[in-house]
Formats: structure tokens, sequence, C-alpha cells
């Protein structure tokens, strides 16, 4: 099953970009005929920009079990090869990462969870993970900002911090983006930290409001350390440090979620959220030539040729075996159809898309490394 990229974009079923062309060519001739070719290998390209140069902050949204999590710890993955350093925060608290890395239940605390690979030529970088929990973070910035080491155990005693965080949404996601921001900024020696910070963000209706920190807070807090803290993790998500990726899969629901999340962030005061690339997530390879495809669709695979075939195969009854397998292959083919058509409505913000493979047999650390290694070759990090 080889996918060509002179094919036509009905054509193609698995294009590495649908919107805005790459700005290196080169980098779509070298995307494999075949799927996945080289994928297990995080070695795809050895030099060469990626999509995202600059950017610090990838903030990872979708609709619920698009596979948000998934792939946010495949980016961080595929941005930690080359010996770069990534931290990679879980703001829902439901330890989705401690899963996809195959890990126990992780603490509020930044723990090195995984290694990219080595090569000959790059070492392998780190990727550490921080599930941030509102509660956890109200009282660092206590601490922080006021001194408030003690008096802060004191009130979470008395549950007052989840009875902040609680009455105060904007409170509770400005602590959480806060937390993404500090690490982006954090220094030691005059270094930064972290090369790279992946967000495994709120899902995709939900996604403005939680970037918009500045405006949600401003009803609560006009002047003050909580504002000058938003103002400053505003100032980062406003920045061309930060991208806003999308992962979708090729569905009517979740592809409509993208483009009225894009057309959200777009439009936000201030200039907008820069919205980053769409992740086209459990791509299944399609087996048949185009051209098959579309007869099928029609309704018109020829039942004739097919009996044909299945009697040199050595079985019986091939008339009736026939006319079901030509059902089937309608029903197929319409549906490759229907992915195609989403396919193309993703392309509509004109946004680079990356084809990420369904791993058959479940998801396990080899298939985060192969989706890994599909970032890195379609040129996401
Ligand atoms: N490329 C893939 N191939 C096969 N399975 C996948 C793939 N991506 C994700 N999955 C599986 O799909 C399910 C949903 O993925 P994931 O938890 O990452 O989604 P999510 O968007 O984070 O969900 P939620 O909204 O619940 O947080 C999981 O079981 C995951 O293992
Ligand atoms: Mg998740």
């Amino acid at each position: 099953m080889a996918f060509r990229h002179g094919d036509t974009a009905a054509d193609s079923a698995l294009r590495p970009v649908c919107g805005r062309p790459r700005g290196d060519a080169g980098r779509l001739a070298g995307y494999p005929d075949t799927w996945c070719a080289g994928a297990d290998s995080l070695e795809g390209v050895s030099t060469r920009d990626t999509d995202w140069e600059g950017v610090r902050l990838h903030v990872v949204t979708g609709k619920g079990g698009a596979g948000k999590t998934t792939v946010a710890g495949a980016l961080a993955l595929a941005l930690a090869f080359g010996g770069k350093r990534v931290l990679l925060i879980e703001v829902e608290g439901r330890q989705g990462i401690a899963q996809v890395f195959d890990r126990p239940p992780l603490p509020y605390e930044e723990r090195k969870i995984a290694v990219a690979p080595e090569s000959a030529t790059r070492p392998g970088g780190e990727v550490y993970a921080l599930v941030a929990d509102p509660e956890s973070a109200l009282l660092e910035y206590l601490e922080m900002f006021y001194n408030l080491r003690h008096a802060g155990k004191a009130l979470t005693r008395l549950g007052v911090t989840d009875f902040a965080t609680t009455i105060a949404p904007g409170l509770r996601d400005v602590l959480l983006t806060g937390k993404a921001a500090e690490a982006v900024r954090r220094k030691k020696g005059g270094r930064l930290i972290y090369d790279a910070v992946v967000m495994d963000a709120p899902p995709t209706g939900r996604i403005g409001r939680f970037l918009n920190v500045t405006s949600e807070v401003s009803g609560l807090a006009r002047v003050g350390p909580v504002r000058n803290h938003a103002d400053t993790v505003q100032k980062v998500i406003h920045s061309p440090q930060t991208a806003v990726h999308f992962v979708s899969t090729l569905e009517e629901m979740p592809v409509q979620e993208v483009l009225d999340g894009v057309a959200e962030l777009r439009g936000l005061p201030g200039g907008g959220i820069p919205v980053g690339g769409i992740m086209i997530n459990m791509v299944r390879p399609e087996e048949l030539p185009p051209a098959e495809l579309r007869l099928a669709a029609a309704g018109s695979a020829d039942e004739h040729e097919l009996a044909l075939g299945l009697k040199a195969a050595g079985l019986d009854d091939t008339r009736r075996l026939a006319a079901d397998l030509a059902a089937e292959l309608t029903e197929h083919a319409v549906a490759a159809a229907g992915q195609e058509q989403q396919r193309r409505r993703l392309a509509e913000p004109g946004l680079p898309c990356y084809q990420l493979p369904m791993i058959a047999d479940g998801m396990d650390l080899g298939g985060l490394y192969r989706l890994a290694a599909a970032l890195r070759e379609q040129g996401a990090a």
C-alpha cells in the first residue's frame, strides 16, 4: 500500500500536510511513500528545522477521547530527541500521563518518566512529568508570593484552598497555566531548565476560557500579585513561544470541534492565541487503490471479477461470496470517502497536519515511541 505525494487530495489517504505547504519542500519528498516506513526509529531525519522552532510551550487539546494525552506524550518524546529536556504537564488530575507511560500514579512533583533513545550522533533526551492540581499550585503560589508555607497547610486543613479554587474557576485555571508558564521561563545558572513544555490540556470546548486567563481573572483581581501573575502567564500564552495543537480523528464531531476551537482561539482579544498544528490521530492505512475505492463507493465493484478471484483461491459458492464481498467493499469505500471529506475540512484553517497511525494491537510504550517517530518524520518536532 503506497501513498504517493503526487496523488490528489481525494486520492491520497495519508498526506503529511493538509494545510499550508511546508517551508522545506524537501521534507515532503522525504516523507515515506509507505505508511510509517522507518517509524519505529526516532532517527527519521537527521538535521533540519522543525515546524515549531522557537515554540517552547506546546498546548495539546482536542475532543474528549481523540487522543490528547497520548499525543501529548508522543510529542514530548519527539521533542526530547537529540538531548533535549522536556516537561509534560497534566492539568486535569486524571493520571493519564502515568497510564500512557505505564507508570504508577505521579505526585505533584516533576519526575523523569522517559528517555528519548540516543543515536550515533545525538544523545538521548529526557521527559519529565508533572501532574498539576490546582490545590497544590495554590499552596505553592501562596508560599511564593506571601511566604505562607504554614498558613497554607492550615488553609488546606480547613478546606479553604479547595473552596478558593472551586468558587473561582478563573483562579484555578490561572494557577494551572501559571505552572506551565513558570516552567517555560524557569532558569538555573542563567540557563533555561526545560527546552520545551508540553501541556495535556482540557478539551476543545474549554480551551479558550482555560487559556484566556487575564479576562477570566479580571473580575477577580484588578491589582496585586494574582493580577501580575495572570499578566505574566498571558504574555507567555500570547507570545510566539506558545502553540496550541489540536488532536482529531477523521470523524465529524472531533473535526467540528477542531474548526470551532481554532476559530475561537484566533478570535480572542489581543490578537488571539497562537494556533499550532493538527494531529490527525488513529489513521488507518488504506489498502485499496483510489480508482477501485471510487468504483466500490459507487456500488460498482466488479462482482464477476471478484468471483473469479475467489474461484482461483479454491473457494466454492463464489457468486454469493462475491456479492457479500462487494457489499462490504462498498461500505468500506463509503466510509473512506467520508474520512476524506473530514480530511478536507481539517485543511480549511490552513494549518500543518500530521498523521498518526492507529496502533492496531493497542497502545503501549512501543506504540507511543512509534507515534513520536511519526511526529518527527513529519517535522512536528
Ligand atoms: N494512535 C492510536 N492508536 C491506537 N489507540 C490510540 C491511539 N491514540 C490514542 N489511543 C487510545 O485511545 C484512547 C483515548 O486516548 P487518550 O486517553 O489519549 O485520549 P484523550 O483525548 O486524552 O481522552 P480524555 O478526553 O478522556 O482525556 C486510549 O485508550 C488510547 O490508548
Ligand atoms: Mg486525556
